[in-house]
Formats: structure tokens, C-alpha cells, sequence
């Protein structure tokens, strides 16, 4: 029954999916490419309630989503403390290049630290460290914890520095070996989470180093990680095999690409993202290969818009694709250069290639509501990228601006003048030198949304009640049988709030700046 069940869906969602190759080859047969304002998705049959439907999806061959949503590899969108709080809401934040490798590679070991499960390498000092220096490393890596181990010269432990340790310390000169805890509880490397969670709740220590048989440290559970992962409060989040959650950094092409991904993959780094405005190029290309023979990391490339682009790069050995050139709020590319494809069209072509070689794609920018997020994935994308929907939350980089007694926070493009004219990362991802620039991005400000918790909540609010009237009951299920209409001008006029004064407004709907 189950099975006759399943062969019925499955030839239903393949009839669909030829109603939407249909759909598709109408328009373009006719020369023409539609973006979001330009298609709904059409209702169907649904016996799916939207809080019961499953929204787990993939943002490349091996890195997992529980919400199909990516923060932007922007300045003014995605730092250590957006990638924290994106990770803990079930997505996944990009790190941008305007950092040094240096400095990237930090904010990578800022959301890598933020939570874990077993950590594999924890941070030690010898034991003639002061604690001082030790103090100094803390703030310059902008770590919140405060346990570090502390070693022999032949790197055996021989002690524990907690924040009670650093607290009672009135002199920072003393070293480590005067101030540290003697008395640590130690573990076996093969022991477990549950395991350590009773040791440490049985000893009332805040954290169990493990050593191997030569008492060199081989690894650590701290006691506030271990009992939110056991207690279920971070099933939500998105956290890889150790517990830890995930984050990717975007990096360029050749040295650039060669230097920060050596320096990302010991910070544990999930995936890369090459990132350029055109990702279908010689050196994309060829950095891609060289990556995927040296490391084990996935690596995403973009941006592309069409169809051969992304075969080429799939073939190149491409675990995942961003597509979208020109689409974005802040981007000028498509009126300096004249390029580019209308976003849903330039997700459907493309995805519908990848899907070929099972790379997924991501969406990347041009999203302006909630409604946008099902139409992307109806399209194809297994995820969307968010730099303008994100940018004015609590978690974003971007300074605070006063305007007319409203709060705003800067946004801009990372091909903006601004954005270019100080960073070598965003020229580079335009292809352009020092001088005689050519912009091809905005700089400007978008309203404070409040806190990026309560952001998130109204977009997978929407994405659920889409996949609800679709009658998908995962982010496959829409992929497969999404069906679009072409609107009009009048439709779209339709579609927004019209002949009202609105009096209220409401956390998921604002008029368009
Ligand atoms: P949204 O619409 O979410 O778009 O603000 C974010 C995406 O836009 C891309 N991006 C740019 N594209 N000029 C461009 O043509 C720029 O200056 C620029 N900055 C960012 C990028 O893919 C991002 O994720």
C-alpha cells in the first residue's frame, strides 16, 4: 500500500514537473525571462498542515540546512555574529572577504567556539604562559569562553584555567601553572556526550579535558554545550557532526582563494563559497579544481545565470551553485554592464542543470518578501541567500542611521564605491584594480527590523504557508511540484494591499522604499 502510494506520488510530481518545464519553455521559447514580481505559485490539493511540514534542506552536496536560508557574504550583513545567531535558527551565515584570511579566519573561530559539542582541538597554553598573554589572546579572538587547558612542554595536561581562576587573579603577570586549577577530572578520548554530561553533573566540573594514554590532551566537552545539545534546546540549530555550528566564508580566486582556505579549513570551516560576480570564468575555474584536489571542504562557486554556466561548473566538481547576477537590492550590475538574466528564470535553468549532477543551488539575492522564498524553491533552488532581508536586523554588522525619527541601518553593495575604494575582497570580486573604478553597487540604508530571531520567524512562517496551499510537505516535494502563473501589472497591483489606508502595520509586510 505504502509503496503504491509512493509510485503515485512519484508519477504525479513527474507529471507536475512537466507542467513546469512547460511553464518554462513557453516563456523563454518566446525570448523572455520573469523574476519574482512576475509569477505566483497556483494552489493545489494539500492535506498538510504548515507547521507539520518539513523545510530541511541542503546548501551543497554534504552541508545540510534546517531552514533553507543564507545570510549574504556582505560587510553590512554577515559577521561572526550573524553567522552565530543564523546557525542557531537553523541556516547558515557566509563570513565576507573584506577581512583579511586573518582576520576571516577568526570570525570562523568565533562561531566554530560558540557552541560544542566534543571539541576536538581545544585551545592550550604552556604552562609558563602569563596570564596576561592568555587574557590578550581571549580579546583578540573575541572569544566568549573562558576554560583553556593548560600543558607541559611535552604538551601533557597538567591543568585547567576556568573563569573562576581568572576572576580570583589580581596579578596578571603570574603564569599559568600558579593560577591554574591542579585538580581536573579527566576523560578517555572515546568517551560520549551522555557520559561526559554525568561525569561532569557527578564532579560539579564545568569541563572535562580528554587525554590519551600519554596524558596529552586530545580533546574537550564543556558542561553548559553538552547539557543544551542533551536537553534538545539546540535541536533546531545547525551544527555539523562535533555539534558545532556551521558556517562558510566566501573567498576569490587563485592566491586569495589558496591563502584563506588553508586558514578556513583549520578553523573546521563547513564550506567555501568562491565568490565572484561572474562565476563562470577562467580563474574560478580553475581555483575550484585546484581547491577540490587539495582539501576535503565543499566548495560553492558563483555567481552564474545560465544554464551552460552551471553544467561547466558542475563538471568542474562544483558542490554547490549561487545563482544571480544582477538581481540584488543593492546591485547596479545589470544597468552598468547590460547583463543578465530575471532571477526565477536564471534559478529554474540552472537548477534544472545541476540537478542532473545533484549539486544544489542557492538563490542569491533579489528577495523582497516572505512569498519570494517558495517561488525560488518552486523554481528550483534548495536555498535562498538573503542580503537586504537580513541586513537591517539586530545581528548585522551595518551602523545605525537616524532618518526623519526613523532607525535605519546601512546597507550596501560589496561592488559599491564605498565598498570597493576600501577593500581589495570587493574589487576583486568585480575583477577591478585600484584605480579607475567602475562601481557596480548602491551604498545606502535599510529600516532596523529588530532582532534577527523574530525576522527569521515571519520568513519560514511564509515559506510554510506557501509549501501549505501548494500541498508540498518538504523543500523536495515544492521543487517537484510547484506551478507557476505569469501575472500582470494589474495582478501584481492585486496582490499588494490596495484601496486602504493602512493603519497597523504588520511584521511580515512593508510598503517598498
Ligand atoms: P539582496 O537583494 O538580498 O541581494 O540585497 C544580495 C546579493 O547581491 C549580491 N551583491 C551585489 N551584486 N553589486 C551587485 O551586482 C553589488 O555591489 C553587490 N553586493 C552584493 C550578492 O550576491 C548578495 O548576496
Amino acid at each position: 500500500m505504502t509503496q503504491l502510494k509512493s509510485l503515485l506520488t512519484k508519477s504525479i510530481k513527474q507529471k507536475l514537473t512537466v507542467k513546469q518545464d512547460s511553464f518554462f519553455k513557453k516563456i523563454s521559447d518566446q525570448g523572455i525571462a520573469l523574476t519574482y514580481d512576475d509569477v505566483r505559485l497556483t494552489t493545489g490539493y494539500s492535506a498538510v498542515l504548515p507547521d507539520s511540514i518539513n523545510i530541511e534542506s541542503k546548501f551543497s552536496k554534504n552541508v545540510g540546512l534546517k531552514i533553507p536560508i543564507a545570510s549574504a557574504a556582505m560587510d553590512t550583513v554577515t559577521e561572526a555574529e550573524m553567522a552565530i545567531e543564523i546557525a542557531k535558527l537553523g541556516g547558515i551565515g557566509v563570513i565576507h572577504k573584506n577581512f583579511s584570511p586573518q582576520e576571516q579566519a577568526a570570525q570562523v573561530a568565533k562561531v566554530k567556539y560558540h557552541l560544542n559539542g566534543l571539541i576536538e582541538k581545544p585551545i592550550c597554553f604552556d604552562e609558563n604562559v602569563s596570564i596576561g598573554e592568555i587574557l590578550a589572546y581571549r580579546k583578540e579572538k573575541e572569544f566568549s569562553f573562558h576554560s583553556f587547558l593548560i600543558t607541559d612542554k611535552n604538551y601533557r595536561l597538567v591543568g585547567i584555567l576556568t573563569k573562576n581562576d581568572f576572576d580570583f587573579c589580581e596579578d596578571f603577570s603570574l603564569k599559568a601553572k600558579q593560577v591554574m586549577t591542579k585538580s581536573v577530572i579527566t576523560g578517555n578520548p572515546s568517551i560520549g556526550l551522555r557520559e561526559a554530561y554525568r561525569v561532569m553533573k557527578e564532579s560539579k566540573k564545568k569541563a572535562i579535558p580528554l587525554v590519551d594514554k600519554d596524558g596529552k590532551v586530545a580533546g574537550l566537552y564543556t558542561f553548559s554545550d553538552v547539557k543544551r545539545i542533551l536537553s534538545g534546546d539546540s535541536k533546531s540549530f545547525n551544527v555539523d557532526k562535533n555539534g558545532r555550528l556551521r558556517v562558510a566564508a566566501a573567498v576569490g580566486v587563485y592566491d586569495d582563494a589558496f591563502e584563506r582556505v588553508e586558514s578556513l579549513v583549520a578553523e573546521k570551516i563547513d564550506l567555501v563559497i568562491i565568490d565572484t560576480a561572474h562565476g563562470d570564468s577562467k580563474g574560478v575555474m580553475e581555483t575550484l579544481k585546484v581547491l577540490k584536489k587539495r582539501y576535503e571542504v565543499d566548495v560553492v562557486v558563483g555567481n552564474i545565470s545560465e544554464p551552460e554556466s552551471a553544467e561547466r561548473l558542475c563538471r568542474a566538481g562544483a558542490d554547490g551553485l549561487k545563482i544571480g547576477q544582477g538581481p540584488g537590492s543593492i546591485c547596479t550590475t545589470r544597468i552598468i554592464a547590460g547583463i543578465g538574466k530575471p532571477q526565477v528564470s536564471a534559478i529554474y535553468e540552472c537548477a534544472k542543470v545541476a540537478s542532473k549532477f545533484g549539486v544544489p543551488v542557492c538563490a542569491d539575492g533579489g528577495l523582497k518578501y516572505s512569498g519570494d522564498i517558495p517561488i525560488a524553491i518552486g523554481a528550483g533552488a534548495h536555498s535562498v541567500m538573503m542580503g537586504n532581508m537580513l541586513a537591517g536586523t539586530k545581528e548585522s554588522p551595518g551602523e545605525f542611521r537616524f532618518h526623519q525619527g526613523v532607525q535605519y541601518k546601512v546597507y550596501r553593495g560589496m561592488g559599491s564605491l564605498g565598498a570597493m575604494e576600501r577593500y581589495k575582497g570587493s574589487r576583486e570580486r568585480y575583477n577591478q584594480g585600484k584605480n579607475d573604478l567602475v562601481p557596480e553597487g548602491m551604498e545606502g540604508m535599510v529600516p532596523y527590523k529588530g532582532p534577527l530571531k523574530e525576522v527569521i520567524c515571519q520568513y519560514i512562517g511564509g515559506l510554510r504557508r506557501g509549501m501549505g496551499y501548494v500541498g508540498a510537505e518538504n523543500i523536495e516535494d515544492l521543487r517537484a511540484i510547484a506551478q507557476f502563473v505569469r501575472i500582470t501589472e494589474a495582478g501584481k497591483a492585486e496582490s499588494h494591499p490596495h484601496d486602504i489606508v493602512i493603519t497597523r502595520e504588520a511584521p511580515n509586510y512593508r510598503e517598498r522604499v
